[in-house]
C-alpha cells in the first residue's frame, strides 16, 4: 500500500460505525475506562476539526478533536487516534494528527492535550505537562502519559485545574 492511495477528509456522521469499530479494534474494551474517555463522555466532539483516512471509500484511520476546559482555560482534546493496522506505518497517524493540528489553529485554539505515548507525539510537537498536578484528570493517568502541544506559545499556563468537557464546564 501507498501512502498515495491514502484519502484524508473531515469526518462526517456517516464515519461514526467505522470509526468506532476502528477505535474498538485498537483500544478494546479498556477504552471506556480511560482517563481521556471519561472527559469526552461530557459532551461532543468537533467534527469540523476530527479527520478520517480513507482508502477506496474505506476508513482506516480516525483522530478526534472535543472541546475540553480547565479552570478559565480552554483547549481540545486530541484523541482517539487510531490507524486499522494494516495501514500502520504509512505515516497516516502524523498525517491526522498534522491536519487536527493545523484546523484547531486556524479555527483560533492555542492548545491541545491528551493522554498517549510520548515517544510517538513528541515529534509531531508534543511534551510533557510539568508539573503534571497543573491539571486534575477525572481518572488516573500516568504522568508521563500527559502531553500538550501549545498552538499559542503561553497557553499551558493558563490551563490549570479539572479537566473537563468544555460543555460541562460552560454549564457549570
Ligand atoms: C499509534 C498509531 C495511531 C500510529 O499510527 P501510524 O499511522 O501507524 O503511525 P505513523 O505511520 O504516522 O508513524 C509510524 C511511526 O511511529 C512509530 N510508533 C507507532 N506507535 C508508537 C508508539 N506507541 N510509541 C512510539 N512510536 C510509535 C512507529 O514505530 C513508526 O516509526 P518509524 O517512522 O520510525 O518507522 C497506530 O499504531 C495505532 O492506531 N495504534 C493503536 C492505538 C493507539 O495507540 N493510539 C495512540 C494513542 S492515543
Amino acid at each position: 500500500m501507498a501512502a498515495t492511495n491514502v484519502a484524508y477528509a473531515l469526518e462526517t456522521a456517516e464515519h461514526d460505525p467505522e470509526i468506532e469499530d476502528i477505535n474498538a479494534e485498537a483500544f478494546g474494551p479498556g477504552r471506556f475506562s480511560r482517563a481521556a474517555y471519561a472527559i469526552r463522555e461530557g459532551g461532543p466532539h468537533r467534527r469540523d476539526l476530527s479527520f478520517v483516512a480513507t482508502v477506496g471509500g474505506k476508513v482506516v484511520g480516525s483522530v478526534r478533536m472535543t472541546p475540553i476546559a480547565a479552570g478559565g482555560g480552554r483547549a481540545l482534546l486530541l484523541g482517539p487516534l487510531a490507524v486499522r493496522p494494516a495501514f500502520k506505518n504509512l505515516g497516516i497517524g502524523r498525517k491526522l494528527v498534522a491536519l487536527a493540528l493545523d484546523a484547531a489553529r486556524k479555527d483560533g485554539w492555542g492548545l491541545s492535550i491528551l493522554v498517549g505515548d510520548a515517544p510517538y507525539y513528541a515529534p509531531l510537537g508534543f511534551s510533557i505537562v510539568v508539573p503534571y498536578g497543573q491539571l486534575a484528570m477525572p481518572r488516573p493517568v500516568d504522568p508521563a502519559r500527559l502531553l500538550a502541544c501549545e498552538l499559542v506559545p503561553g497557553t499551558l499556563e493558563g490551563f490549570v485545574g479539572d479537566v473537563v468537557h468544555a460543555e460541562r464546564a460552560n454549564r457549570e
